[in-house]
Formats: structure tokens, C-alpha cells, sequence
């Protein structure tokens, strides 16, 4: 029965250059995305702390600056309350007017720096509250200097002093709004950075299980790419080295039915013919018809065994590959017209069976080669004994392999099927000089196991 293990049939996979396009692209976008979303977190951020923060904070250092304008005229005031002081109370009008301008000038700049979510009653009341505190402050100058420093005294106490505390009540109740709003925004900034930080995690575990995946899927195509890779480059070894075995039986066949069957019944017509002459009449035209028959027969017979030579040499099964090359090349130097420098080297060892006949054909598969292709008419063959290696070279300085790859005919694959059959390597080279170097390595442990 027959039980050899036959190679799997390669399935047609599809490409898995789409879903990976897909892949990428998805990932792409991801990242585009992604980075969009970042950015405006960013920008948010950012307009947060220069709208906000910045802003309240300049605010609150005006506010600073008008509760520091009001305490010292708070103090003033009492000062020119108390009946101690030897001033008039016009004395305290120069400071009263530094104090006036300062104010003014940090009114100016706060109401800038004012964060918008101020109501307009808000905005006018430090406004009118100071104009009037003015407005107050300048009748009880006026008082003072109409030498009234008693009534002014009691404006004052009046009015002044519970104006001063208002001014100074509205300007902590902003500096609070102040920072409460700060704290809001904090809490904002920091609301945004927890988005952040969690979209950051999600992004990379999607990034992560989309490489992942990706990853994965490139792998399992890539390893079953392989196995159809070797398996289909198994297939195709076997096949090549079935047709080489067909190849070389059908030879062998023909060869041998051309040197025993065709070669005896020529030689059979040979003596019959030769015998029959003899019984013709000296010098009649039949006796030399015969003769001539006969010599036909004997071209035919000499046609016929250099074919069934060429076929498969009967030499390498009987007296090894030294003996056949030393037969072969001389026939193809005149055949192909090219001059063939042999050398041999080392310390020869018998070379027979289905070893000789693969070495011998990679021979005359390069020799062929040389005479098609090279361009050139001398070849160099070397066939060197070495101690654990049989090495056999054909050299040319010709054209040369082309080196685009491109082959058209199955020779040099038959030639490496061969070396493969033998355990051995086949290499190409080119030469100092140009041309083709075909060199084959077998070890000599593998020629011993052919040959049996
Ligand atoms: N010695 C050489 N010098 C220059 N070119 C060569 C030589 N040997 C092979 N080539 C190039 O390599 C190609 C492939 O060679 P290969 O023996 O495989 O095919 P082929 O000789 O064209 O056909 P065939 O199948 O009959 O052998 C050739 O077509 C030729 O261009
Ligand atoms: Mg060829």
C-alpha cells in the first residue's frame, strides 16, 4: 500500500495586507484623536489660569493695595481725633490726597483685573461707595479750614469713620469672592486633570490592545505564511527530485533499449548482410549494394551506442565518473566547440551509482551552460579529491549570471535539486576575471551511502 506522508494542500489564505491597512489606520486616528482631545484640555487649562487665576490674583493685589490705602486712613482718622495731636486738623489734608490718588489709581486697575462674574451693582458700589467717602472727606476739610475743627471732628466720627468701615467691609468681601472664585478654579484645574489622567489610561490601554491584537494577527499570518512556505517549497523539492529520478529511469531505459535491442539488431543485420555478400558473385553490383548496406548498418550501429552514451552513459554505472569524464569531455570539446582544461586532484576515490550520475549531470548541465550562454569558448573543470570532501568545479570567463534574478529554463534548478539529493552545497561565484564559477561541495560520507 502506498503510505508515504503527502504534504498538506496549500489553502488559498487572504492577504493580510487589508485588515492590517485597517488596523493602521485605526490606530492612526486613535492617535490623531487622541492628540486633538489633549490639546484642548490643554488650551482649556490654559485659558482657565490666564482668565482666572492670573487675573484674580492681580485683582486680589489691587484689593490689597485699596484695604492698605484704608487702614491708614483709618488711622489718620483716629489720629486727628485724638485731642492730643498739636496739629491742625488741615495737616492730614497732604496725606488724605496721596491716599486719594492711590486709591483712585488702584480702583482704575482692579476694575481691569475684575474677574467677570462681578455683578454691575457690585462694580458701582466700591465706585459710589469711595466717591461718596470723598465727597465727605472734602466737607469735613472744608469744615477745618473755615476754623470749625470741632463740627469737623464730629463728621468725622460721623460719617467718615462708618464710611471708611463699609469701603473696608465691601474690599474683604471681594478679597473673599476672590478666593473662593480661586478655589473654584483649582478645583476645576484639578477636575480636568483627573479627565486627563483617565483618558491618558483608556487611550493606552486601547492603543496597547489594539498593538496587541494587531501584533497577534501578524504573528498567526506570518507563522501559517510559513508553513505554506515550506510546505509548498516541500512540495515543490519532491516534485523536482521525482522528475529527476523520471527523468533519469526514462534515460536509462532508452539508453539501454537503444544499445541492447537496437544495438544487437544491427549488429545481427551487420552479419547477415556480410554474410549474404559473400555468397553474391565477385565484383557484381549486388555483392557491393551489400557492402555498402552494410556499412550503413555498421554507421547506424555507431549512431546508435554514442546515443545511448549521450542518453546515460553506460560508463558511469560500470566504471565509476573519473572514466566517463575522461570519455565525456573530449566528446564535448569536439561536439561543442570548446576547449576544456581538466584537472584532478587528490587522492581519488570510487564514485558510482546515483551519486556519479547527479555529479556527472551537474557537469553537463554547466558545460551546457558555458557553450549556450557564456559567450566564450574555454571552460575550466576541476574535480578535486579532498580528504573529506569531493569537490567539482566549472569555470568560464564569459558573460556571466545576470544579476536581476531572472531565469527562464530549470537547469540550475535541477542542478541545486541535485546537490540537495547529494547533501551537498552548490554555489555561484564570479571569478577575478569574470565569467562563472559553479562549484560543488558533497561530503564524502554522502558519496560513500549513494554509491552502495
Ligand atoms: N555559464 C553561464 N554564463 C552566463 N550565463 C549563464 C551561465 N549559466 C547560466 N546562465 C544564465 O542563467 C540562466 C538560467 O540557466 P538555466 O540553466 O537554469 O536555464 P537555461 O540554460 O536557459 O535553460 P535549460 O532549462 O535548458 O537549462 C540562463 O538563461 C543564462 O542566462
Ligand atoms: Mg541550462
Amino acid at each position: 500500500m502506498y503510505s508515504r506522508r503527502v504534504p498538506p494542500p496549500v489553502a488559498h489564505h487572504r492577504s493580510p495586507t487589508a485588515a492590517l491597512f485597517v488596523g493602521l489606520v485605526i490606530t492612526l486616528a486613535a492617535v490623531v484623536a487622541y492628540s486633538g482631545y489633549i490639546s484642548s484640555q490643554i488650551s482649556g487649562l490654559r485659558r482657565l489660569q490666564n482668565d482666572l487665576v492670573d487675573r484674580n490674583r492681580k485683582d486680589s493685589l489691587q484689593l490689597l493695595r485699596i484695604q492698605n490705602d484704608l487702614n491708614s486712613l483709618a488711622l489718620a482718622m483716629r489720629d486727628m481725633l485724638d485731642n492730643d495731636e498739636p496739629y491742625p486738623l488741615t495737616a492730614w489734608s497732604a496725606q488724605f490726597e496721596r491716599a486719594r490718588a492711590d486709591l483712585d489709581d488702584a480702583l482704575k486697575k482692579e476694575e481691569q483685573v475684575a474677574v467677570t462674574d462681578r455683578t454691575p451693582e457690585q462694580r458701582q458700589y466700591l465706585g459710589n461707595s469711595m466717591g461718596q467717602f470723598w465727597d465727605a472727606v472734602d466737607r469735613t476739610f472744608a469744615l477745618a479750614q473755615q476754623g470749625n475743627p470741632a463740627e469737623a471732628r464730629t463728621q468725622i466720627q460721623n460719617s467718615l469713620q462708618a464710611r471708611q468701615a463699609a469701603l473696608s467691609t465691601a474690599v474683604a468681601r471681594l478679597l473673599v469672592q476672590n478666593n473662593e472664585s480661586e478655589q473654584e478654579a483649582a478645583q476645576r484645574i484639578s477636575k480636568i486633570y483627573d479627565r486627563v489622567q483617565r483618558q491618558v489610561y483608556l487611550f493606552l490601554t486601547a492603543t496597547l490592545v489594539a498593538i496587541l491584537l494587531t501584533g497577534l494577527y501578524l504573528i498567526r499570518t506570518n507563522r501559517s505564511l510559513f508553513t505554506q512556505l515550506a510546505a509548498l517549497s516541500d512540495q515543490r523539492s519532491e516534485l523536482a527530485q521525482k522528475l529527476i529520478s523520471t527523468q533519469e529511469s526514462t534515460l536509462r531505459h532508452i539508453s539501454r533499449e537503444l544499445h541492447d535491442e537496437f544495438g544487437q539488431i544491427l549488429t545481427a543485420i551487420g552479419s547477415m548482410l556480410t554474410r549474404a555478400g559473400k555468397h553474391a558473385p565477385e565484383a557484381s553490383s549486388l555483392r557491393s549494394g551489400l557492402r555498402e548496406v552494410c556499412e550503413v548498418a555498421q554507421g547506424t550501429l555507431e549512431r546508435v551506442r554514442s546515443l545511448s552514451q549521450a542518453l546515460h552513459p553506460v560508463m558511469l554505472d560500470e566504471s565509476g565518473l573519473e572514466n566517463t569524464l575522461d570519455w565525456y569531455l573530449p566528446v564535448i570539446e569536439r561536439q561543442a566547440g570548446i576547449r576544456i582544461w581538466y584537472e584532478k586532484s587528490g587522492t581519488s576515490f570510487p564514485l558510482e551509482g546515483n551519486a556519479a550520475i547527479h555529479l556527472y549531470r551537474v557537469l553537463q548541465e554547466a558545460l551546457n551552460n558555458v557553450t549556450r550562454h557564456a559567450g566564450v569558448n574555454e571552460a575550466w573543470v576541476r574535480l578535486r579529491f579532498l580528504p573529506r570532501l569531493l569537490e567539482l568545479e566549472v569555470e568560464d570567463h564569459g558573460a556571466g549570471l545576470s544579476s536581476n534574478g531572472k531565469q527562464q529554463g530549470i537547469g540550475l534548478v535541477a542542478m541545486r535539486e541535485r546537490a540537495q539529493l547529494l547533501g551537498g552545497t552548490l554555489e555561484f561565484t564570479k571569478p577575478d576575471q569574470g565569467g562563472t564559477l559553479v562549484r560543488l561541495n558533497v561530503p564524502r560520507e554522502n558519496l560513500d551511502g549513494h554509491a552502495a
